[in-house]
């Protein structure tokens, strides 16, 4: 039997590359696995990025035997994907990577970043893509922003503030909790077109996608709380929730 793909994240935010999947192969196999309980990454050590990271795909690889795994988690790929990738054999496709890839596709500059203080800290982004000129800001509030669902407007106008003057033409959500913040990001920044690193996994993962039943979410916070979020911010999907508690990854 072929096996399905795992997508994971702290949070809900990966559920925005999950949706951009299903929109391509609405029936394809996938286990997402949501730390919620651990939420947010963005200000977490490298060791416990890669502790925690490693927690989830070995549960993924022992509960599901996942054929790859999505790091659908900027912070993640920023940080220690090398590490991750040294530890497991099977195939690990970065968000990182298809966001560089999504956004040399569009050739815009100015470019703006936003992204958690690790992932701007990292400066991967700013480097690989320094031909577009790039005007990185760290916005730390957003993903939890998204996974308490607590925020206005003002919020977002405050955080983006620094980005006002540049005339930015493009602005790369390095977070995948980003994309449920695009209509405010939009109105706050409305000249700038929105790059979403998501639509790069298509192809990074179209060799994994195959039609069945399969459709699995785990958190591991609440199913009742993630079950909430689910219908505000993707009403159109209905999704069956579980919840698991992570063992050390044995080193
Ligand atoms: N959604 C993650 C990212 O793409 C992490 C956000 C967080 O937990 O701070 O970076």
């Amino acid at each position: 039997m072929k096996q399905p793909i795992g997508i994971i994240d702290s949070g809900v935010g990966g559920m925005s590359v999950v949706k951009t999947l299903l929109e391509y192969e609405p029936e394809m196999g996938f286990v997402y696995l949501g730390d919620q309980a651990r939420c947010p990454y963005g200000e977490r050590t490298k060791k416990e990025l890669l502790q925690f990271t490693s927690e989830m795909i070995y549960y993924l690889i022992q509960q599901y035997q996942v054929s790859a795994v999505v790091i659908a988690c900027n912070t993640i790929s920023a940080t220690c994907l090398n590490e991750v990738r040294q530890r497991f054999s099977l195939p690990i496709i970065s968000i990182v990577e298809c966001g560089i890839a999504v956004t040399r596709e569009h050739h815009l500059k100015p470019l703006g970043i936003i992204a958690t203080t690790k992932t701007i800290a990292s400066h991967i982004y700013q480097q690989q893509l320094r031909d577009y000129l790039p005007q990185a800001v760290a916005t730390p509030n957003f993903a939890t922003y998204v996974e308490t669902q607590t925020y206005d407007l003002t919020d977002i106008s405050r955080a983006l503030a620094p980005l006002q003057e540049h005339n930015l033409q493009a602005l790369l959500l390095g977070c995948t909790h980003y994309p449920f913040l695009a209509t405010e990001i939009a109105q706050v920044l409305p000249e700038c077109q929105l790059l979403d690193p998501a639509v790069g996994v298509i192809q990074e993962v179209q060799q994994f996608l195959f039609p069945t039943n399969r459709q699995i979410i785990v958190t591991t916070g609440q199913e009742s709380q993630l079950q909430q979020l689910l219908a505000k911010l993707l009403p159109e999907y209905r999704f069956s929730i579980q919840q698991t508690t992570l063992e050390p990854y044995p080193s």
